[in-house]
């Protein structure tokens, strides 16, 4: 599968070895989803008491975040046809919603001869322990974990973001457009929103052949909300980079919903060859207005480039929203018909709408629309049409 315009080929990415990694990713995920549903919803009594309408209904969830967790799990389930809404209004359960015991033999053997998925599993575990928080008082799941145990919580966030192979197609397409930003000659300047602990440009230093790469770049504008996640960023690419390739990395507080053209170096007309944002944009509240500027500030022929996982039926695709959905930044986009219809990540269909709309011409997709069941995970580069 190769762009049209930048030649980028991925197939040795989306590969046999990437669909075992998903589908042991929805294997872990799945058990923690009906854990959190038995626990919470089953065995409380909850289901029993309050109709389908009353447990969909906003006012009754503490946050915008209990809310859309509890109404993704809903949805999930009766896609997947293990819950459906009866006569009387109330949920009923078809099939048999497994609590299955994460401590079990036969997921403890394979975790003992798969150490390397220890980890994420444990991650996706934390996120369980604390869905009583996310869902009863409306807490952000990452923020009650950080106010539990800072370091621990910031340790756990780094793991995750450097282990996740299912994510590895996000961060190949990016280092792989980056290679061929730089390859058409002049040195370049860089974007990246929401760029955390640095995950893409570490993973793109395993490969010395990255170096070179990296020093093309005129300028690398690190931006993130959080300042927190910024340090370690900075500390990990400072001990990576030889000094003169670090020296032109400007590391910045900048949160996505507020930029406005001209108020930073980075936000000038035509000032930018390349946009990164992983795993980020599919956060912000106002898509076309931030695509807006985005077109502006790059220049002609510049790329944005951002990862996401594409949306799907229910069924198949809770399950890859598991983690997102239990945090507050992930809840808050505005929607519109046609352009933006769901919270959290979108269809293939509605970035299409969205980039069109924000005036992207080319638009190169990964995996193709065919695959987004089975391979979720990808990304989208796009050029402005100026
Ligand atoms: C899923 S993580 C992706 C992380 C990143 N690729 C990395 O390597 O750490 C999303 C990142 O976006 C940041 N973020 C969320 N909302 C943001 C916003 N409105 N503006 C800027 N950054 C934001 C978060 O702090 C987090 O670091």
């Amino acid at each position: 599968m190769k762009g049209r315009f930048t030649g980028i080929d991925l197939s040795d990415v989306y590969t046999d070895e990437l669909t075992t990694e998903i589908e042991t990713y929805r294997r872990f995920v799945s058990i923690f989803v009906n854990q959190i549903f038995t626990w919470h919803f089953i065995k409380t009594g909850l289901i029993r008491d309050k109709s389908y309408l009353e447990l969909i209904n906003p006012d009754f969830h503490p946050s915008p975040t209990a809310f859309h967790f509890t109404r993704k799990m809903i949805e999930y389930f009766l896609d997947k046809g293990t819950l459906i809404v009866a006569d009387n209004g109330f949920l009923t359960m078809v099939g048999l919603i497994e609590d299955e015991d994460p401590d079990d033999e036969k997921l403890n053997s394979f975790l003992d001869q798969n150490p390397g998925k220890r980890n994420f599993y444990g991650i996706l575990k934390n996120i369980r322990d604390v869905a009583d928080q996310v869902l009863f008082k409306g807490e952000d799941a990452l923020l009650t974990l950080a106010n539990d145990n800072f370091r621990q919580a910031m340790k756990l966030w780094e793991d995750l973001m450097l282990t996740a192979k299912v994510k590895q197609p996000c961060h190949q397409l990016i280092l792989r457009a980056l290679c061929k930003k730089v390859a058409m000659g002049h040195p370049i300047t860089v974007f990246e929103g929401g760029a955390g602990i640095g995950s893409i440009l570490r993973d793109g230093l395993n490969d010395p052949d990255f170096l070179p790469v990296l020093d093309k770049i005129e300028k690398y504008y690190f931006t993130d909300i959080s300042l927190s996640l910024i340090k370690m960023g900075r500390e990990a690419l400072r001990d990576k980079l030889p000094a003169p390739i670090f020296d032109r990395f400007v590391f910045k507080t900048a949160d996505l919903d507020n930029l406005s053209m001209n108020d930073s170096d980075f936000t000038r007309e035509s000032s930018v060859d390349m946009i990164i944002l992983e795993h980020v944009l599919y956060d912000v509240t106002d898509l076309d207005k931030t695509l807006g500027l985005f077109n502006r500030i790059l220049k002609p022929g510049g790329f944005l480039v951002f990862t996401m996982a594409f949306r799907t039926e229910p069924k198949n695709f809770f399950l890859f929203e598991y983690l997102q959905s239990t945090f507050q930044s992930y809840n808050k986009a505005r929607l519109e018909p046609g352009y933006r219809e769901n919270i959290g990540y979108l269809t293939l269909e509605e970035w299409e709408n969205s980039l069109k709309r924000a005036d992207f011409e080319s638009f190169e997709v990964y995996p193709q629309q065919k695959n987004q069941v089975h391979w979720p995970y990808g990304g989208i580069i796009a050029t402005p049409s100026k």
